[in-house]
């Protein structure tokens, strides 16, 4: 039997990336779109064909639809910048708004009806009761959740369409081939990892004053190949999980501190930290209860704990010093 064939949007970035190789791996066959306004061509997998293509240039994305015929999709090209969102929140809507419904839309013309969809932690915003669950209240505070919750939002309306969305909390990590390497970086853990391999010359950590056991906030780390397996059991599933939405994140809350200290303990560098002033709109404590995607698609994550989440991704650095080399 010929393999199955899926769409992997945003496959030039970092979760895309790795989404690809794993259902590589898994024996499908893979097409990555991306317009490579952060990803890369070295990032998507050898073994996948690649089509830079804008989500939102409709005619161009109904040509690949007419291209090829596609099993699934998995959705993950977005804008994902929280920051770049307030600047300009109708660049966040076109494009994972708009851009996503030009997505679903090619799809559907082209008896595609199968979707997993890479939703976020932000659409609950700044919850005080933690863990958080499915069912907390979603409000997100800024356009980039926003724009999350509203496509999420417009799947069940399409009754043809079988879909399920992944809300990551903070994804981190690699595989030996695909890595973090964004044009803009504004994630922990990368920013880390280059002020320990001296492309910056140090860091601030914003806020140390929490009500927290070290001061500074709390974040739920999931890694990137846990993330990836979601998406299979999603997909392999969709029968059984067909509009529902599972949080992806382990449960183990590490402060910044305690992330910080790991990237030291697995480099080996002391590099300088600089306590700053908390910062607008950083929310205490964002925790996981990722309970129900282990419940329900057996969903178990290989890494709960931040040191082997970040040596993974100290060893995808010190093996491309120059990341994709853009
Ligand atoms: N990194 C995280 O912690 C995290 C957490 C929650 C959700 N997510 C979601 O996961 C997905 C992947 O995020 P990531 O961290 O890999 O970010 P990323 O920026 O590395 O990947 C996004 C990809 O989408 C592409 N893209 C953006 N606009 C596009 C457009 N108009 N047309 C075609 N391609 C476009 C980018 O070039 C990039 O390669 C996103 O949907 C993001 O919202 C990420």
């Amino acid at each position: 039997m010929a393999s199955k064939r899926v769409l992997v949007t945003g496959g030039a970035g970092f979760i895309g990336s790795v989404v690809a190789e794993v259902m590589l791996d898994r024996g499908y066959a893979v097409v990555c779109v991306d317009n490579l306004v952060a990803g890369h061509t070295a990032a998507v997998d050898p073994r996948a064909e690649f089509v830079q293509a804008n989500l939102l240039d409709r005619s161009r994305i109904f040509s690949i639809f007419e291209q090829y015929s596609f099993d699934a999709v998995l959705h993950l090209g977005a804008e994902t910048l929280v920051g770049k969102s307030v600047e300009q929140p109708g660049l966040f809507f076109d494009v994972n708004v708009t851009g996503g419904l030009n997505v679903l839309d090619a799809m559907l013309a082209h008896g595609c009806h199968d979707l997993v969809f890479s939703s976020t932690a932000a659409v609950y915003g700044e919850p005080t009761t933690m863990p958080i669950t499915e069912k907390t209240p979603k409000a997100p505070v800024n356009p980039y959740g926003e724009s999350k919750l509203a496509f999420e939002r417009m799947l069940p309306w399409f009754p043809q369409l079988r879909h399920v969305s992944f809300r990551y909390f903070n994804a981190c990590g690699a595989t030996l081939a695909h890595g973090e390497d964004r044009p803009v970086e504004t994630h922990l853990v990368p920013v880390a990892l280059e002020a320990a391999d001296g492309r910056r010359a140090g860091l601030s950590l914003f806020g140390t004053d929490w009500d927290t056991p070290d001061g500074t906030c709390i974040r739920d780390y999931v890694h990137v190949c846990d993330i990836a397996n979601a998406h299979i059991l999603g997909l392999e599933q969709l029968e059984k999980c067909s509009g529902k939405a599972y949080n992806l994140g382990t449960g183990n809350g590490f402060s910044n501190r305690q992330v910080l200290e790991a990237v030291r303990k697995v480099t080996g560098v002391n590099f300088p930290i600089t306590d700053a002033p908390r910062r607008a709109g950083d929310p205490e404590r964002l925790i996981a209860d990722g309970s129900l995607a282990q419940a329900e698609l057996g969903w178990t994550p290989d890494f709960t704990e931040i040191e082997p989440m970040v040596e993974t991704a100290w060893s995808w650095r010190k093996a491309h010093p120059n990341g994709y080399g853009r």
